[in-house]
């Protein structure tokens, strides 16, 4: 039994995070969010109502829970407070979530200026989800972030002043509409006062938790070929989602990871721009996407569909080092009369079983395909591997077999209680 997981999307995000993170982190002491910020989402049941969370670890439902939003996050204060008083106004206390001080601020410039850059790309823009990511962590990479530790700062409206005039300037040069300073004070040193009591040092809270022998849950958002280095760049988010992420996005010790889980879609989706080898554009991918509403949490755009792609998925085992996985979504497999999926790629005449880094090469990628017999039966009220269809245990086998990794999890469909846990690991 593993004491300390990262649970990240081996895919391009949407692979069901949600409700695995959900179900472990009902066992853990700590849950850690390490990047990304409110680009992701997804909705959680809890005691017959539905919350929406984008930012906020999904740990907070359970008061013993302690939630981490890690210095690998771009955190925007406004869209976090309106996060947590939906949360407060549900009677939650939240005394069970701290904010790293080493977090980045994900500002109003921040936003206007992922708008104004995707329109100025014009028919080579990213797709992106517009929350101000991408230009939040440029800045953090070229050393001209606002943490939290300054946005709680008394000299906040000093720096955010000085920050201000030059984005202003690069505003206006996109030709965008310059940002009020008085304006955005007022609202940004109201909600500095509410920060204050959450914002605090993170390191050694991890430290003493693992000390300690606590369980701790590193809850990965977007997925591995949304990583800004080993995704498909530059259709990619601007963290690194995989789980190298939760290392420097959490300050946890290296050598404190127990294990990886990847998440994995029984298909494969993607919304925004960029290639995908699978993908379908038939009455196939129109039923998957209706039947499983693959659409868009945060931005509601139909999400593009494909079969499974068990070449990317080897590259993605690799880059995160998962032994274990937890397969999503499969009752959606059900009732197709046979079910591709893709063992590898053939570029220019030859076969390839890794993920190029070159885009022109990855337009040029044809997928090589198996096919497997598929199953009719209706799976969602099974509760047990042995009691799958035949034919559905036999994909589940062929993935294990094609990237070298156990299945912990299956679900069965979106339900809780829709899961069959084929190894109990954490
Ligand atoms: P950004 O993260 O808003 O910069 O968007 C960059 C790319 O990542 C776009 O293709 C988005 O659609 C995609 N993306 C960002 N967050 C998610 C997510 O949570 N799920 C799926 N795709 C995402």
């Amino acid at each position: 039994m593993m004491r300390s997981i990262v649970v990240v999307g081996s895919q391009w995000g949407d692979e069901g995070k949600g409700k695995v993170t959900n179900y472990y982190s009902a066992k853990a002491d700590i849950v850690v969010r390490y990047q990304g910020g409110n680009n992701a989402g997804h909705t959680v049941k809890f005691d017959g109502q539905e919350f929406h969370l984008q930012t906020i670890p999904s740990g907070i439902f359970n008061e013993k829970t302690l939630n981490i939003l890690g210095n690998g996050m771009v955190i925007n204060p406004i869209s976090l407070y309106s996060e947590m008083k939906t949360l407060l106004d549900a009677g939650f206390k939240l005394n069970n979530m701290v904010i790293s001080s080493r977090a980045n601020v994900d500002l109003n410039y921040h936003l206007e200026l992922d708008g104004l850059k995707e329109a100025h790309l014009k028919d080579k823009k990213i797709g992106t989800t517009k929350k101000g990511i991408g230009p939040c962590y440029t800045d953090k990479i070229s050393r001209d972030g606002i943490r939290f530790a300054d946005f709680i700062d008394e000299d906040f409206p000093k720096i955010y002043a000085e920050h201000l005039k030059e984005k202003n300037e690069e505003i206006a040069r996109y030709g965008g509409t310059p940002i009020d300073l008085e304006k955005s004070l007022k609202e940004y040193e109201k909600l500095s006062e509410f920060f204050k009591p959450y914002v605090k040092e993170t390191v050694s809270i991890l430290a003493k938790a693992k000390k300690a022998s606590k369980k701790i849950l590193f809850e990965g958002a977007q997925g591995t070929m949304l990583d800004i280095d080993f995704g498909t760049y530059p259709y990619v988010s601007s963290s690194n989602s995989s789980a190298g992420g939760a290392i420097t996005g959490s300050g946890i010790g290296i050598g404190y990871i127990e294990g990886v889980v990847g998440i994995v879609k029984a298909y494969t989706t993607r919304v925004g721009e960029g290639p995908f080898v699978t993908e379908l554009f038939n009455d196939l991918a129109d039923n998957i996407r209706e039947k499983a509403h693959e659409y868009g949490v945060v931005t509601h755009r139909p999400r593009r569909i494909g079969y499974l792609d068990l070449n990317q998925l080897r590259y993605s085992r690799n880059v995160n080092g998962f032994d274990y996985f937890a397969l999503m979504l499969l009752d959606i497999l059900s009732g197709i009369d046979e079910i591709k999926v893709c063992t590898s790629y053939e570029l220019d005449g030859k076969i390839i079983d890794y993920v190029p880094a070159s885009l022109k090469e990855t337009y040029r990628c044809k997928p090589v395909y198996v096919t497997l017999p598929g199953w009719k039966e209706d799976i969602s009220k099974v509760r047990k591997f042995e009691d799958l269809p035949i034919n559905a245990q036999n994909y589940v086998k062929f993935i294990e077999k094609e990237i070298d990794a156990h299945a912990c999890l299956i679900s069965v469909g979106p339900d809780h209680n829709e899961t069959i846990i084929k190894e109990d690991i954490f």
